[in-house]
């Protein structure tokens, strides 16, 4: 969370953008009362500058510490009326939507969606980016053809996307990769997919710096994608 005296030296533009409206992300959601658990929002694990010049500081501290954190807080606050998804992963709760009582169905899905989605995304980013893997390099030729193609489709994907959502690189039902978009804040995981690394291209991930150029935007996540770490997500789903 940013410090009050950071709140106040943030810009006026700044102080707009963090406060666009989105579907499924109420505004002044950081006022109200939300219980402490069973969700926390996990530590960006690095400085907020990290990944200077490609995403700025001010939107990676907007988006972890207010997107982020009202994702989980209204996520905990729709546990707290469902005690039946009490103790239960986020990744079970998405993967069993339909088992979530039907007056928090909604808010689940959009808030749920938003946490585990931000919670693969900040890991998957490094300075400079990171190695694929001998076997995720493998997969990804027999998927796409090479890298470069696989880049290219992520990016045609995170540019189809109409309105707020995310690209991804999941593996399908049948153990292969695929590239695809959800909307808003839905998972692959609803699906029926594991995601193993996503581009997230609603405008409170890029506006500030890009503002409508969500392509340089999209170029620039690109180069800080952790492929390392995509692969050890690879591996953990073939297990
Ligand atoms: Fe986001």
């Amino acid at each position: 969370m940013p410090t009050r005296r950071e709140v106040i030296t943030l810009g006026t533009a700044a102080l707009v953008a963090a406060s666009l409206p989105h579907r499924g992300e109420p505004l002044h959601a950081q006022s109200q009362a939300a219980p402490a658990g069973p969700f926390t929002l996990p530590p960006l694990p690095y400085p907020a500058d990290a990944l200077e010049p490609h995403i700025d500081a001010q939107t990676m501290t907007i988006h972890h510490g207010r997107h982020h954190q009202a994702y989980v807080n209204n996520l905990n606050a729709a546990i707290a009326k469902a005690p039946s998804l009490n103790g239960k992963t986020i990744e079970a709760i998405l993967a069993g939507l339909d088992a979530v009582p039907e007056a928090v169905r909604t808010t689940v899905r959009n808030n749920g969606g938003g946490h585990a989605n931000h919670s693969l995304f900040w890991p998957s980013l490094k300075k400079g980016g990171g190695a694929m893997s001998e076997t995720l390099s493998k997969a990804v030729a027999s998927a796409f053809g090479s890298d470069a193609k696989l880049k290219e489709s992520l990016t045609s994907a995170a540019m189809g996307v109409f309105g707020s959502g995310w690209a991804w690189l999941s593996v399908g039902a049948d153990g292969r990769l695929l590239v695809e978009s959800t909307p808003n804040q839905d998972s692959p995981i609803m699906r029926g997919h594991t995601p193993l690394v996503g581009i997230d291209v609603w405008e409170h991930a890029y506006y500030l710096k890009y503002q409508n150029r969500r392509r340089e935007y999209v170029d620039a996540i690109l180069q800080v994608i952790d492929w390392t770490v995509v692969g050890d997500r690879l591996a953990a789903a073939k297990k």
